[in-house]
């Protein structure tokens, strides 16, 4: 009945006289064909449609796409002639006498044909899951489009040893691109960047073993499958399932413009399509987007971006692809006419002339000079040795910016330039830019994981029993990052509405906290995350200017510094959502002495970075200038969080003139002098403060002593200097060798490493300096926490 239906369909539509109107088929036979007007549609529910697809002016690739259009354009899920568009004026595809499929540009040029032949009658039909078979009437399939997939596939269309996917070369050019989905000749599916310099395997990572990385190389097979339920499985043991379960068409597995790879579902009720799965959720690790001696970052509320390196300038103004080319001349046969940016956070992948070991800066810098090729190195500390590694690279490629960095970059530019060379607004943005935290904290346990995992390999020796544990929790748990990731994307810095946020509070009931410019509230948001809410007293009043001064914080993001979740501003009622820190205050936590000696060196160096970043990351500073135990918040495992920063900059300071000014700033007892005495204020005040609570993380002592009421608020700091440096001197003059014992808090019982000790409180003493210029910078102050070299661990 219903092939009936059909042939009557397919007689009436092939007998329309009229050849200029576009006509609909349903196959096509021996001698008939196609024109760029004409369309076949699938059977038997027309999901599917095939024809001619106008990919440029006049230009037009024979395609199959989903008939129904979901957002602005068709989704084309193949094409024939994508690297070869055809002529829109008498273009046909021609089914020959000889069986051959045949398409021909305006009748002449043969452009793509499916090189079959066949005696016998010979149909083209295109099936309701996104297949176009060539068959005989006995059944054979001569030929089908599943076989020679471009970058789409279909659910349960077979990826084997022959598939390729081919990204299209961009959003609106669907012609052959850099990335690349294939099985490699180790058996495993690999995504490969194959620019116009650079070809770069980048996935599994080429760093990991296949087997950590979850792979199997021992099955030759090389098939790979998305299933209708959304269930994919690799001959490789690669095997996910989307995000939505169960049976439905309308899915799509898609190598794309990014080098991502992504599952599509069509979301019925907006009709439009949801990624589902993606093989990566930090953009930036996808090599060559931005192409070479640029720098990669994202953020939540973006894809990702490119700039170009300080001192280079794009290569082509529309195609981020061909990457940056240097904006100056460099002669490399005289060391000193070049010298080098530092850029912070950020990190170049690959191109290394090699690993030079225990290495000074001095000499790291040399060594790069004595190379002509050498565009600049990574200066890495190796924490396992306890040294530097130099890294000169030839190739400024996959630049990665991410406050997961914590090694700094130089770039070789010539002496002459280094002045002029100022990063631009630009890059300031750029920096504050981030990846999710979430997905850093699971990687950070999966290679944690891995790690002991491999000890116990060697351990027991029980290899091919773990290979498949290990596998199945890698899996296990990258499902889970992924959807955390998801998670973060959907959600993100966003605004929320009062009620919302009343709400979530039940009614501003639970008060956790004061001051800083409000009362910080706990609650739990609608997707249950629990969320310290504060409620702003003498906020900005302007929507605008608030936003645009929340926008800035709300993009600052470092492993050390408290994430923000959003904002409200509504009315009068102005309100930040933070994440929520278990462990509270640091205040709370030094009176409770829940401190050891490990953890309170982590958490002093862990406020300093988190302080460098706000200073230096962003090349703009944002000065906190209310460092203190209360505004230090620490997290389940004790690691700290800056809170509170850039709120000065979010209240409403209009009206009060400088001096006034500098009084509402700042805590008594962490004060820096420059305040009482109207100095300028730089960032020094905040380091200022920041010896003062490593003072107290050291002595356990309190610079606000008891005395509350004592209103001499620049003095308090002092007396803790004071007494400190009397202590140190006392001990000094005895000739003891373990000066710092006097001074160290008695609640840690004497159990702490003396020699970072007594680093720790000369950095500390350093820092609370009364000359400004004297005090380090919070960069410094890292370096030297870092690697413990007491003394002048400066840069340049
Ligand atoms: C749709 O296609 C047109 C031209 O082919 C293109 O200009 C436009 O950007 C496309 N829209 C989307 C959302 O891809
Ligand atoms: C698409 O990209 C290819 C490769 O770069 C280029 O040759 C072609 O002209 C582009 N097509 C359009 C319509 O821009
Ligand atoms: C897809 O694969 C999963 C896992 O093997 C299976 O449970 C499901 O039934 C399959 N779906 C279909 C439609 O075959
Ligand atoms: C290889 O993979 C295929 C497809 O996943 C599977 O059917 C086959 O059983 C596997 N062979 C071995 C030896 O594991
Ligand atoms: C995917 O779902 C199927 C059931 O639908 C389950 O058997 C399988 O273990 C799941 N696979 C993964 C990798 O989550
Ligand atoms: C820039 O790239 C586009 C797209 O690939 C290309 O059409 C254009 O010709 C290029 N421009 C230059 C100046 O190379
Ligand atoms: C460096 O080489 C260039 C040409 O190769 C030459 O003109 C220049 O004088 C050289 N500079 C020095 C300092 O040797
Ligand atoms: C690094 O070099 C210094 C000086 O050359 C040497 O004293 C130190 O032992 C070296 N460290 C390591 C771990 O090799
Ligand atoms: C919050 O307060 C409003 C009135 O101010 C009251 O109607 C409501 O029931 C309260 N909700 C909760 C959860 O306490
Ligand atoms: C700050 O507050 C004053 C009154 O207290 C108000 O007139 C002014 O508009 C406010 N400024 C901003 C930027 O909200």
């Amino acid at each position: 009945m219903a092939t009936l239906l059909r042939f009557l369909l397919s007689s009436l539509l092939l007998s329309l006289p009229l050849p200029s109107f576009s006509r609909t088929y349903t196959s096509l036979t021996k001698g008939s064909s196609l024109s760029t007007r004409d369309f076949l549609v699938s059977t038997p529910d027309a999901i599917f449609a095939a024809g001619f697809f106008s990919v440029g002016e006049n230009s037009y690739c024979f395609s199959v796409w989903f008939a129904e259009r979901y957002g602005d354009n068709h989704t084309i899920v193949w094409m024939a002639n994508r690297d070869q568009p055809v002529n829109g004026q008498h273009t046909k595809l021609i089914l020959q006498n000889s069986g051959n499929l045949e398409l021909t540009d305006a009748g002449q040029l043969l452009v793509w044909s499916s090189a079959t032949e066949s005696s016998s009658s010979v149909q083209l039909e295109l099936h309701d899951n996104g297949n176009l078979i060539l068959s005989t009437s006995d059944g054979q399939n001569l030929w089908q489009s599943f076989d020679s997939a471009t970058d789409t596939l279909l659910p349960e269309q077979l990826f084997t040893r022959n598939s390729i996917l081919v990204s299209s070369r961009s959003k609106t050019n669907y012609s052959s691109g850099f990335y690349k989905l294939y099985f490699g000749s180790d058996n495993v599916l690999h995504l490969r960047y194959e620019g116009p310099e650079i070809t770069n395997v980048f996935w599994p990572d080429p760093t990991l073993v296949i087997w950590t990385a979850g792979r199997s190389t021992y099955n030759s097979s090389k098939v790979a499958m998305l299933n209708s339920s959304g269930y994919f499985l690799s001959s490789d043991t690669l095997q996910f399932n989307t995000s939505d379960c169960g049976v439905r068409l309308q899915r799509r597995l898609v190598m794309d413009v990014d080098g991502n790879l992504r599952v599509y579902s069509l979301d019925k009720a907006t009709q439009s399509w949801q990624v589902t799965w993606q093989q990566s959720s930090e953009p930036c690790s996808i090599p060559g987007i931005c192409g070479a001696n640029s720098i990669c970052s994202s953020a939540p509320d973006s894809e990702r971006k490119c700039t170009c390196l300080p001192g280079y300038k794009m290569n082509n103004l529309t195609d981020w692809s061909n990457g940056c080319e240097p904006d100056f001349k460099l002669s490399c046969n005289d060391t000193v006419s070049s010298g080098f940016v530092q850029l912070l956070n950020v990190q170049y992948n690959g191109y290394d002339l090699g690993s030079f070991t225990n290495y000074t800066f001095e000499s790291c810098k040399n060594l790069c000079l004595s190379y002509c090729e050498c565009k600049g190195f990574q200066y890495t500390f190796d924490l396992v040795n306890g040294y530097y590694s130099c890294k000169p690279k030839t190739i400024l490629f996959n630049g990665y910016r991410s406050g997961d960095f914590p090694d700094p970059m130089y770039i070789r530019v010539p002496t002459i330039n280094l002045n002029t060379i100022k990063p631009s607004r630009d890059l300031n943005l750029q920096c504050t830019a981030q990846i999710t935290p979430l997905d850093r904290t699971y990687e950070r346990k999966n290679q944690d994981w891995v790690k002991s995992f491999l000890w116990c390999t060697l351990a027991i020796g029980a290899f091919e029993i773990i290979c498949l544990f290990t596998y199945f929790f890698k899996t296990q748990r990258r499902s889970s990052a992924k959807i955390q990731g998801y998670l973060q994307v959907a959600t993100g810095f966003r605004k929320f509405s009062y009620a919302e946020l009343k709400k979530a509070t039940r009614n501003f009931s639970e008060e956790i906290g004061q001051g800083g410019g409000g009362v910080v509230y706990k609650g739990m948001l609608s997707d249950n995350r629990v969320a310290a809410i504060k409620y702003l007293k003498e906020a900005i009043q302007g929507e605008a200017e608030f936003l645009a001064e929340i926008s800035t914080i709300g993009r600052l993001n470092h492993m050390n510094l408290i994430e923000i979740w959003g904002y409200c501003a509504e009315g009068k009622h102005r309100l930040l959502v933070y994440e929520y820190m278990e462990h509270g205050t640091l205040a709370n936590s030094l009176c409770s002495d829940k401190l050891d000696w490990k953890k309170r060196y982590e958490i002093a160096l862990g406020t300093a970075r988190g302080l460098a970043y706000l200073h230096e990351e962003c090349l703009e500073w944002v000065l906190h200038c209310d460092v203190k135990p209360e505004n230090i918040l620490l997290n389940s495992g004790y690691q700290p969080k800056v809170a509170d920063f850039g709120l000065s900059k979010l209240l409403n300071r209009s009206g009060i003139d400088n001096l006034q000014f500098s009084k509402i700033r700042g805590t008594r007892g962490y004060m820096a002098p420059e305040w009482a005495f109207n100095l300028p204020i730089t960032s020094k005040v905040d380091v200022y403060s920041y010896g003062i609570v490593v003072l107290e993380l050291i002595t356990g002592r309190r610079p606000t002593g008891g005395n509350s009421n004592d209103d001499s608020s620049a003095v308090e700091p002092r007396r803790l200097v004071s007494w400190v440096k009397g202590k140190m001197q006392e001990a000094d003059g005895r000739g003891s060798p373990t000066s710092v014992m006097g001074i160290v808090d008695p609640g840690l019982d004497g159990e702490f490493d003396m020699e970072r000790m007594e680093i720790l409180v000369k950095v500390a003493l350093k820092c609370a300096e009364e000359d400004i210029d004297a005090r380090p910078t919070m960069r410094e102050v890292v370096d030297i926490l870092l690697h413990q070299e007491s003394e002048g661990a400066v840069m340049f």
